[in-house]
Formats: structure tokens, sequence, C-alpha cells
């Protein structure tokens, strides 16, 4: 019976309670204000100039690819396949397409899209590649794939929720560039 005595003493901690959920009216009043960040409101938090870095070097690996598979698409021409070589070309205007997404989504987060033909390659995740064979160049454009789905992959992972809608354009473009891996593995087993 000492037990239950001991217990019956014990002091109750009150209860926590679950935070409400309230909106926070001080930063949609300075929403009102500072019109020269548009779609950057006080919520977005202090990650801005990290993503900023990431979709750019994004941009540039999305760029070093469509030079690549262009290069590819017209050396590749007579030989064994034509219906590769046209393949590479629907590749590269898609790869065009998410540069011109993550450039889109760049400037609306305040920050410039680096065209710079200077430092591409340097910032660019997948390499160049100018192989004459088919074979080489399937091989050369699969990794280049993969660099992009793993490099994609973990900024997704990284933005997480800190910036929903660049996951969301990213999480859209890994997809696309999983279905080239696996149109690619298909190519080079043939
Ligand atoms: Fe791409
Ligand atoms: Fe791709």
């Amino acid at each position: 019976m000492a037990t239950k005595t001991e217990n019956n003493n014990v002091k109750q901690l009150p209860v926590a309670e679950p935070p409400r959920m309230v909106l926070d009216e001080a930063a949609i009043d300075a929403a009102r204000r500072s019109l020269d960040q548009g779609a950057v409101t006080p919520n977005y938090g202090p990650w801005r100039k990290d993503i900023i870095k990431l979709l750019n070097d994004s941009l540039a690996t999305e760029l070093v690819c469509v030079l690549r598979y262009k290069r590819h698409h017209f050396t590749a021409q007579g030989l064994a396949s034509p219906k590769i070589a046209e393949e590479f070309l629907v590749h590269a205007n898609e790869e065009s397409g998410h540069a011109d997404r993550l450039a889109q989504r760049i400037v609306q987060l305040g920050g410039e899209p680096d065209f710079s033909p200077d430092s591409l390659s340097k910032r660019s995740h997948a390499e160049y590649d100018d192989s004459a064979d088919l074979k080489a160049m399937i091989k050369a454009n699969l990794i280049a794939e993969r660099v992009a789905i793993e490099s994609y992959s973990q900024i997704i992972a990284m933005i997480g929720d800190k910036d929903s809608t660049t996951r969301r354009l990213l999480e859209d473009i890994l997809g696309d560039e999983q279905e080239h891996a696996d149109e690619l593995k298909d190519w080079l087993a043939d």
C-alpha cells in the first residue's frame, strides 16, 4: 500500500497544450511590403541563396546535356540506328525544356540564371561527350542521366518542405530523367 500512497503524492505535471493553428499576422503584414521581392515572402526562410545555387548548377547540367545530345544526334545520323539518333534529339529538346523551367524558377526566387558558357562544364554535374561510336554515346548518356537522377534526388531531399514549388518542379524533371535512363538502358542492351 506504501506504493499507492507514494503514487498519490506524485505531483501531476500540467499537460502541455498543443500549439494552436493560427496564422502569423505580422508575417502577412510584412508580405504587404518588400514588393521588389515578388514571389518571395517572409515565410520563405533563409535558404533562398542556397536553393538558387543548386538550381543554377542543375541549369548548367541541363545545358551540358543539351549540347551532348545535340552532338550525338548529328554525329549518330547514318550510324547503325537512325531511330536512336532521332531519340537523341528528343532528349536534347526535353533537357532544353528542363533548363528553361529551372531558369524561370531562379528568376521567380529573385536570382540570376547563369548561362555563362565559360563555366558551364565546371558547374555541371554531368559531363559532355564526343564519342564517335553509337554504343559509347548511349553509355555516356546513360551515365549522365544517372548522375542527374542522383543529384536531383539529393536536392529534392534537401529541399523537403522548405520550398514546395521548387521541389515539385524538380520531382517533375526527375521523372523525365528516369524515363531517359530507362530508354538508354534498353538501347544499350540491344
Ligand atoms: Fe533534364
Ligand atoms: Fe535526361
